[in-house]
């Protein structure tokens, strides 16, 4: 069995699930590196930020622990956010992120 399938069996909740390194890597031919990205549901391992840092962006990494993502104000500044939502809140996120970003982009994994 694949490992994402484990890992998804595993964690039983759709929300735990976290992306794979070989979902990001497409992304980044798209992000100019003079960008400020937010990564908000960052449990504190996640590959997004990873990967993202270690092509040398500048990344902002926030989970529901320290800032929940729809209910607290950023008192920062970032360009765009690139995340992935938990599912049973993805409508909250969608409906949040239409909210905050206003004109900015948005990538949803
Ligand atoms: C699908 S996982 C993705 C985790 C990580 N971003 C990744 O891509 O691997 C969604 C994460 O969002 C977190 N989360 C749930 N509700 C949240 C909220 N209101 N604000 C911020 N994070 C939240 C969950 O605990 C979970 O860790």
């Amino acid at each position: 069995m694949k490992k994402p399938m484990i890992e998804y069996i595993k964690n039983g909740a759709y929300d735990e699930l976290y992306t794979p390194k070989y979902a990001i890597e497409p992304l980044l031919k798209y992000l100019p590196k003079n960008i400020k990205i937010w990564e908000c549901t960052d449990f504190g391992k996640s590959n997004i930020t990873k990967v993202l840092k270690e092509n040398g962006y500048q990344v902002i990494s926030t989970h529901k622990k320290e800032f929940d993502f729809l209910t607290d104000k950023a008192n920062f500044d970032f360009d765009i956010i690139v995340t992935n939502p938990p599912y049973s809140l993805k409508d909250e996120f969608i409906k949040n992120v239409m909210n905050i970003i206003n004109h900015l982009p948005c990538y949803y994994l």
